[in-house]
């Protein structure tokens, strides 16, 4: 039997752990602080944030979120995380991307103090994670979140096995190859530009789908027995719900890969709960380093 990876039941444990310990600092008279910052009405963005500052307040976090408009100039920005990095209160602060195209994203990610980038996006961060100082770093959310539903499957140590991510983004693929490189899986990361992707993919134990395209990975990609970690949400449409109805969908076509596969991430209810759990274990994280204490390990 294929066992299904249950994302909301371990984002669950993860956020139980993390009030438990945000309740535990509080007695110490710290409490963690999360600001979260959007530019512009995106719908989806508007969606994931407010779900953030939300989960914030129900760990018992000081929860701020600065929502400025969309033409909002980059040194209004650069302002405003300068006085979030002096704010002994907020001890992360997440910039939601894509950030409209007048403002440099990059700059911007570069202006967080990198001991608040919860986001792990910093030079800083990257540069602890791609040198293996796992223990010191802010992982980015959704590798860090898809690693912990590895972990259930196969364990801590991936010695022995082969793990293929498709992707290369900054966000998901890349950091997600290196937290499989100090797990010491044998890692290869394929894109649109691998010959003969299937196959590559076929050779995976460990298979990463993290694309952005809708039902890409198919059943004959799959090694039968292969953990399969879904990292994409796509909205299609769903004209069997209705006219104008849609549905999210993974980049791996599910029914096929589950047929095939030894356990798998199921979309919606994967991944997805995982990224703003591991936001809340990051923040709580940095409160404990702020505060001078051991941070609890996730
Ligand atoms: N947009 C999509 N995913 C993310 C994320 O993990 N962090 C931020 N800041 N923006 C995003």
């Amino acid at each position: 039997m294929t066992e299904i990876i249950d994302g909301k039941s371990i984002a669950e444990d993860v956020v139980a752990k993390v009030k438990e310990q945000a309740a535990a600092l509080a007695g110490a008279g710290v409490r963690p602080g999360l600001a979260v910052v959007i530019v512009g009405e995106d719908p989806a963005s508007q969606v994931y944030v407010a779900s953030k500052s939300r989960r914030a307040k129900e760990c018992g976090f000081h929860s701020v979120q600065h929502s400025l408009p969309a033409d909002t100039g980059e040194g209004e920005l650069v302002a405003l995380i300068k006085e979030l990095n002096a704010d002994p209160a907020i001890h992360g602060i997440l910039v939601q991307l894509p950030l409209p195209n007048h403002i440099d994203a990059g700059r911007i990610i570069q202006t967080i103090a990198p001991q608040k980038d919860v986001d792990g996006f910093h030079f800083i961060n990257v540069g602890k994670l791609g040198t293996g100082e796992v223990e010191t770093a802010f992982v980015p959310c959704t590798p860090a979140g898809a690693m912990l539903m590895l972990e259930r499957v196969r364990g801590k140590d991936l010695s022995g096995l082969n793990a293929v991510v498709i992707g290369r983004s900054n966000i998901v693929g890349k950091p997600m190859a290196n937290l499989l490189l100090a797990a010491n899986a044998t890692v290869t990361i394929a894109h649109s530009r691998t010959k003969d992707l299937p196959a590559v993919a076929r050779g995976a134990d460990i298979l990463v789908a993290a694309v952005g395209r809708p039902q890409m990975v198919k059943g004959d990609w799959v090694k039968p027995g292969a953990t399969v970690i879904d990292v994409g949400i796509n909205r299609i449409a769903a004209p069997e719900k209705g006219e104008g109805k849609t549905r999210l969908v993974g980049d791996v076509a599910y029914e096929e890969a589950k047929a095939v596969a030894g356990a798998i991430t199921p979309v919606p209810g994967g991944v997805g709960p995982m990224t703003i759990a591991m936001l809340m274990a990051n923040t709580l994280v940095s409160a404990f380093r702020a505060a001078g204490r051991e941070p609890p390990v996730f």
